[in-house]
């Protein structure tokens, strides 16, 4: 496995050119600071503490420079929540044929989402996926090792899970990665944030979440009462779950929830399909 890892204050760039990563730095501090792009009442917010513009910029970011997404990309995003991510991209995908899909298995905000994003921008749609989930959506129909996306194969260029992971167990991570593989064009990336937990990484003082042995072998978790709450698994874990799905690991960015420099508080796991990209 020839994985870049990246521990780094400082933002990467991917490629970008200066002017490139010039006019970005633009973009996300102009939406952050539009009060005319859609934002929930806060107490709506049910994805996070955070706040919720800057967060969703900052992730414009991430996605652009240490993913490599483009205007023209069609998105997929796995775990879109109240549309944190997606009104950030509002302003940066073309349309032509630049395009988002959503799926979340709450409703609450996919509604929120349709009334106030695809109302505007309707190449961002948005669809409930009823899995269940013990803290998210315990009544859910569908089992998550189960899920299959309603989308047809190879119709996406790049595919997100922001802070998903972190409340899956490895088996349903498995099944997204499985469901990714069948929906990416080949060369198209998954972007995953996750909890890698390496050796030495438990003892760090300044390291948030504290974690302790979690529900799986080699999983670890905030709050063993309720331990999809935020679980992350040994170094290595997840990146074999998406190699045996058939993604290359990329490049692996290390975030600062360990108490060490990032620029992002998660780690942030880069994987491709294999194949050019168009
Ligand atoms: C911390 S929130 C992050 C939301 C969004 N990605 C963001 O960054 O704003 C976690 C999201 O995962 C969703 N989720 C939970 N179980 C899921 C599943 N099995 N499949 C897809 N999404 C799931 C939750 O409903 C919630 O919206």
């Amino acid at each position: 496995m020839n994985v870049q890892r990246v521990i780094a204050a400082a933002p990467e760039t991917m490629g970008l050119s200066a002017a490139e990563d010039m006019r970005l730095t633009w973009l996300m501090s102009a939406v952050e600071a539009n009060r005319f792009l859609p934002a929930p009442a806060p107490e709506n917010v049910f994805v996070g503490d955070g706040d919720y513009r800057a967060i969703g910029a900052e992730f414009l970011g991430h996605f652009v420079r240490i993913g490599g997404l483009r205007p023209s990309d069609r998105v997929l995003d796995i775990g879109c929540g109240i549309g944190r991510i997606a009104v950030p991209l509002t302003q940066y995908l073309d349309g032509e044929p630049g395009r988002y899909e959503g799926v979340d298995p709450v409703g609450e905000g996919i509604a929120w989402c349709g009334r106030h994003i695809t109302s505007v921008y309707p190449h961002f749609r948005f669809c409930q996926v009823d899995v269940a989930h013990a803290l998210y959506n315990p009544g859910g129909s569908l089992r998550g090792e189960e899920v299959v996306l309603p989308f047809s194969d190879g119709s996406f260029d790049f595919a997100a899970m922001v802070s998903v992971a972190t409340h899956l167990p490895s088996s349903e991570i498995a099944a997204y990665a499985r469901e990714t593989v069948r929906l990416l064009a080949p060369g198209g990336r998954l972007f995953v944030t996750a909890f890698l937990i390496g050796p030495g990484d438990m003892e760090r003082a300044d390291a948030r979440p504290r974690f302790v042995p979690g529900p799986e072998p080699r999983s670890w978790t905030a709050d063993p009462s309720a331990p999809l709450g935020a679980i992350g698994f040994e170094t290595g874990v997840i990146e074999a779950v998406l190699e045996t799905a058939g993604l290359g690991i990329e490049r692996v960015a290390l975030g600062h929830w360990r108490g060490t420099p990032s620029a992002h508080y998660q780690d942030i796991i880069v994987a491709t399909k294999p194949g050019a990209r168009a």
